[in-house]
């Protein structure tokens, strides 16, 4: 993690800027709002001093009503002002927020997954949710509450010297005893601000952790460790906010301190003034009010400092987001597939190490080839790499050397959707969505119609599950798929699978969770559909592995060995071990 440095927060500045740069008219109205009340709020000085001196001092009742009138006008025009001012400025933060947030979710699920290895995809949400809301702020509001002050300051002291410019050289010796802490303080509340906000992105990491899986945390009553190593995050959290509310809050005594003193000494010696009838009450009085608006307005910059501080941190990180590079990208000029493909897939010399563990082959030149139309079987130990396998055929990952085609194409070669459209996959854990029933089966084909679903649903043997639900299609599942049995998520998975119609079928022991019984049912099933289909099928039953037209035997990420059932009893000891193993579980169940 890099800290701020002037080129990143200059970036960050420039992040703000693009996206604000579609708003220019809102940005305009803004400004001119701005610009009007700051006006008007200056020129109430200008007001009180005529108040004083004419109204007041020359004991006339109508100047006095003409004055006050005007005064009257002059808040009516800032009402006016202020609320076109906090409409659009307002409105700007919301707006360019929503299209950060959408920028941001468009490139995180567009990047190659191995980036959500390294990172924990719970803390990139926490963060993102907290750097968001505080970017939210600081556009919505911090940014215009500094630009307010900042044209607060400067005319200000313009009316200062205006009205006097004796008083105005101390108020101006008292700037740098205000700015130079400002400026000490302020680094350290910065730095400070990025430790906080990466521990609260911790906490929530944590919390999204333990809730989801909340019943593995039950079981082995773990809540007690949980709530221990949640109380040790949350008061690292708190230690380091309570570091940064002290800086900031010595930031602002002292500000306070000084501005105010030196309007103590400023009244004490215009009031010398007026006493020697060098500068009338009036003057005094106007004098006197632009100092406070030009000593609030260094506080309160010096207050929001902090805040666009700790928003350039955010602003940062969302730009180390929206730079990561995609690793998986389709070529400029991706080659072409047939119209139609039948599963030709050639692996040749396959090497792949997970970017994590570089030194970890877990597949070793693999060399294996698979004709359209065929079943093949693969089996093996555990850890072998049959589902990395299953990962590099739809390039989630690139390989370190060798080369897998489609019909005769590097993969490589081929549009990321075309390769990825023509496979379906039934992962070996069952993804579900939140929603119903029937947006989980539609997920790979939304346009599909209600019979076709229904088609699916009982080729996969969930039919007759779903309509006994109260609400039959139209259940609601809760975080991936609560609320269903193990098998029943499957059978989910395998009509999804099934509806999306492709010509190559991935099943990654995808019928792990069923017992015997409906696993025969789908299997069978499963064997109707695969016969016009290119069938890859990571089984752990020997029932699914005989009906295979192939059988490949993996071990530590190599191919071990290759041919039919009957074959492979004779030929590899791996399998036949691996058979009769299985056969004695097939047996006892
Ligand atoms: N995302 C990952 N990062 C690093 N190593 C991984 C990752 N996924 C799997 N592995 C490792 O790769 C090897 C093969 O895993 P896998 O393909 O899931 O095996 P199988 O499906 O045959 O049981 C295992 O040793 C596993 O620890
Ligand atoms: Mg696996």
């Amino acid at each position: 993690m890099n800290h701020h440095t002037p080129r990143t927060r200059w970036q960050s500045v420039k992040m703000a800027l693009a996206f604000i740069a579609p708003y220019k008219r809102q940005v305009a109205y803004s400004l001119l709002a701005l610009l009007f009340t700051a006006t008007i709020t200056l020129s109430i000085g200008q007001g009180i001093r005529l108040l004083i001196d004419r109204g007041f001092a020359t004991q006339s009742a109508d100047l006095l009503t003409q004055y006050v009138l005007i005064f009257l006008l002059l808040v009516f025009a800032l009402a006016i002002g202020t609320f076109t001012r906090y409409y659009w400025v307002t409105w700007l933060g919301e707006r360019v927020i929503a299209d950060i947030r959408r920028k941001v979710f468009n490139h995180l699920i567009n990047l190659h997954p191995g980036f959500f290895d390294k990172n924990r995809s719970l803390e990139i949400q926490s963060r993102l949710t907290a750097d968001m809301t505080l970017l939210q702020s600081v556009i919505g509001s911090s940014v215009s509450f500094a630009l307010r002050n900042f044209i607060m300051m400067i005319g200000g002291i313009i009316w200062l010297f205006i009205t006097n410019a004796k008083l105005t050289a101390i108020v101006l010796i008292c700037v740098p005893l205000v700015v130079v802490p400002i400026l000490i303080f302020g680094r350290r509340v910065r730095s400070l601000s990025r430790q906080s906000q990466d521990k609260i992105a911790v906490v929530g990491a944590y919390v999204g952790e333990v809730l989801g899986q909340i019943k593995t945390v039950q079981a082995y009553n773990h809540q007690e460790i949980d709530q221990h190593k949640f109380h040790d995050h949350v008061e690292d959290a708190f230690s380091v906010a309570k570091h940064r509310i002290k800086q900031r809050a010595l930031l602002v005594t002292m500000v306070i301190i000084l501005v105010l003193g030196a309007v103590g000494v400023m009244i004490w010696v215009g009031g010398m003034d007026v006493i020697e009838g060098r500068i009338s009450g009036g003057e005094l009085a106007a004098f006197v009010f632009y100092s406070v608006i030009v000593g609030s307005a260094v506080a309160s910059i010096s207050e929001v400092i902090g805040e666009l501080q700790r928003a350039a941190g955010a602003a940062e990180r969302t730009i180390e987001l929206l730079d990561t590079p995609n690793q998986i990208k389709s070529p400029l000029h991706p080659q072409e597939l047939p119209s139609t493909v039948g599963g030709n897939i050639e692996i040749q010399q396959l090497c792949f190490t997970y970017p994590s563990r570089p030194n970890n082959y877990v597949i070793n030149q693999l060399t294996l080839n698979i004709k359209a139309g065929e079943t093949l079987a693969i089996v093996g130990p555990s850890g072998a790499g049959k589902s990395t396998l299953f990962d590099l055929l739809l390039r989630f990952f690139d390989t370190n050397s060798g080369s897998i085609k489609l019909e005769g194409v590097d993969i490589r070669q081929l549009d990321i959707l075309a390769l990825r459209s023509c496979f379906a996959l039934v992962s070996q854990t069952p993804a579900l969505f939140y929603g119903n029933i029937l947006d989980n089966l539609r997920y790979a084909k939304p346009d599909a119609s209600d019979t076709e679903v229904e088609a699916a649903a009982k080729a996969a043997y969930a039919h007759t599950f779903i309509s006994e639900l109260p609400q039959g299609y139209q259940t609601k599942l809760g975080d991936a798929g609560l609320g269903l049995s193990g098998g029943q998520k499957q059978r989910l998975a395998i009509a999804r699978a099934l509806l999306a119609d492709t010509p190559i079928l991935l099943l990654d022991e995808a019928t792990s969770a069923l017992d015997s019984q409906s696993e025969h049912l789908v299997q069978q099933a499963l064997n109707k559909l695969m016969v016009n289909r290119t069938t890859l099928v990571i089984a752990h039953r020997l029932s699914t592995v005989k009906s295979a037209d192939r059988i490949a035997v993996f071990n530590n990420g190599h191919l071990e060995a290759l041919g039919t059932h009957h074959e492979l009893m004779q030929s590899s000891q791996l399998y036949s071990q691996l058979a009769t193993l299985q056969f004695q579980l097939d047996a006892a169940s």
